[in-house]
């Protein structure tokens, strides 16, 4: 089955966290990525636990960290590295996103690594290459046992929603060919297989037609996952496939 992650990032307060827990308690299961600091809050919701980050470092002198191994303590089960805010935002490097992706390989906490283009790589014809760098990068000196464990998760910069202009996607083809490319280029160099998820604007209007593409594993979820009737409604468009 199609695999469907929340990504809440700063959007909810306290309070607004356990309305939107409560909303969802008869949701079908998904994993959300809370702020780390209500993902004890999760544990009693319908979903699985996420996180959106995780630190470089193991446990030790790293203050306002959150390691992996404490991620892990805390029954957290997928982590997302290498967003495009943390990249862009906070500077995060491939060499950050390898890191990341070592820390949380020595958890059970299955990664989810994220590339994607700015419109301006797009419209250079730059989205493979930038794609590609991205996923060597942070794939240095993982084995094919540790590479097959990860997801990886395409989210274009350009689709992200930004809250304020109207959504902007890829077609679906163009989803295709670019989830093709990553499981072939995955394949070709380091024989592995990995699954690979759409993220950009996911939301109750095109999930149907997203869900057409065959090749596409998944979806991570921005803006729409704090909503409880859109969320809703992207997991069950996922669950009736
Ligand atoms: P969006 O965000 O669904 O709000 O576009 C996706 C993401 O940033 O992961």
């Amino acid at each position: 089955m199609k695999l469907v992650i929340g990504n809440q990032k700063t959007y909810l307060d306290l309070e607004a966290v356990e309305k939107f827990i409560d909303d969802t308690k008869n949701c079908k299961s998904a994993v959300m990525c809370p702020s780390s600091i209500y993902l004890d809050f999760y544990k009693n919701s319908s979903f699985e636990l996420g996180a959106q980050n995780v630190s470089i470092m193991p446990n030790g002198t790293t203050t306002g960290e959150v390691s992996a191994s404490q991620l892990q303590s805390m029954g957290v089960k997928y982590c997302l590295v290498g967003h495009s805010e943390r990249r862009q935002m906070f500077k995060e490097t491939g060499e950050d996103t390898n890191k990341k992706l070592q820390m949380l390989l020595t958890t059970d906490i299955t990664p989810v690594l994220c590339v994607g283009e700015t419109r301006e790589e797009r419209n250079a014809g730059k989205t493979n290459e930038i794609v590609a760098a991205e996923i060597s990068e942070a794939l240095t000196n993982l084995s094919q046992e540790e590479i097959e464990k990860i997801v990886i998760a395409y989210e274009p910069i350009w689709a992200i929603s930004d809250g304020k202009n109207p959504a902007v996607i890829p077609t679906n083809p163009e989803i295709d060919e670019i989830s093709v490319y990553i499981k072939d280029l995955v394949m070709k160099g380091y024989n592995a297989k990995v699954r690979v998820l759409y993220g950009g604007s996911v939301n109750m209007k095109n999930i149907d037609e997203l869900n057409k593409v065959d090749t596409c594993d998944g979806y991570l979820v921005g803006g729409a996952c704090i909503k409880p009737e859109d969320f809703g409604y992207v997991i069950d468009s996922v669950y009736k496939l």
